[in-house]
């Protein structure tokens, strides 16, 4: 069964008069449980991919389907709490609450769905990834690196069906990409956790069940 499934998506945004066009004609279907990579050069449109198959942008022309559901005109406010339970996403720049510690970052969408464990399992992801001692600090005291480790905790926090990352160790030195990248394997072997992932690391890539390479807005 696909757990998201994009038809014929395009995107375009006009700049000044010019039409441009990230996304040209897309059509990809990622099947429940597949760890899939992304790849393609800077400005090929995967950012934009993934912001489109998690619902939280929409395209100009085609359909996305979530757990074979059409979201394509489903409004922001009924598909916000439905993100927050099925899917984890980690963006490229992070997106962290500024006013809230690292720690209050990663309970947030636990927070939200009322789950009485939010703390202790918020305390436990942290500490996965090396960044117990940090818990207690703001987003402007942490490293990038850090951030994106705080950025990964919360996104799987609610234990969802697909994990969006977009370059989720770009900043991380190869010790702490490993635990950033061994978290998300531990839920993809235990949970079955579908893994989208953009990435330029080729070990993650051999490690991968598929990789699409996008150029010019197109799957080549
Ligand atoms: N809001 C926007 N308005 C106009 N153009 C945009 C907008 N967002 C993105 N673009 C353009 O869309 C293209 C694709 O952007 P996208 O962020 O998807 O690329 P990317 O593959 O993620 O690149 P990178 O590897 O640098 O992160 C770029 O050329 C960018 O300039
Ligand atoms: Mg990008």
């Amino acid at each position: 069964m696909p757990v998201v499934e994009a038809r014929n998506i395009t995107k375009t945004y006009t700049i000044a008069d010019r039409e441009i066009r990230v996304l040209d004609n897309v059509s990809l279907s990622v099947a429940a449980g597949e760890f899939l990579v992304v790849e393609g050069s800077s400005g090929s449109g995967k950012t934009t991919l993934l912001s489109l198959l998690s619902g939280l942008d929409k395209p100009s022309a085609g359909r996305v389907l979530l757990q074979e559901k059409d979201i394509t005109d489903t409004s922001e406010d009924d598909l916000a709490p439905v993100r927050n339970q099925i899917i984890g996403f980690v963006f490229q720049s992070f997106h962290l609450v500024p006013s809230l510690t690292a720690l209050e970052n990663v309970m947030f969408p636990a927070e939200i769905k009322g789950d009485p464990r939010a703390h202790d399992m918020a305390a436990d992801l942290l500490k996965r990834v090396g960044m117990q001692k940090r818990s207690t600090n703001y987003p402007h005291q942490l490293s990038g690196g850090e951030m994106q480790r705080v950025a990964m905790c919360r996104a799987v926090i609610n234990n969802p069906k697909i994990i969006f990352a977009d370059e989720p160790t770009g900043n991380l030195d190869s010790e702490n990409g490993k635990a950033v990248l061994e978290l998300l394997l531990e839920f993809k072997k235990e949970r079955q956790t579908t893994l989208v992932l953009v990435t330029h690391s080729t070990e993650i890539a051999k490690i991968a069940d598929r990789m699409i390479v996008l150029k010019d807005g197109r799957i080549v």
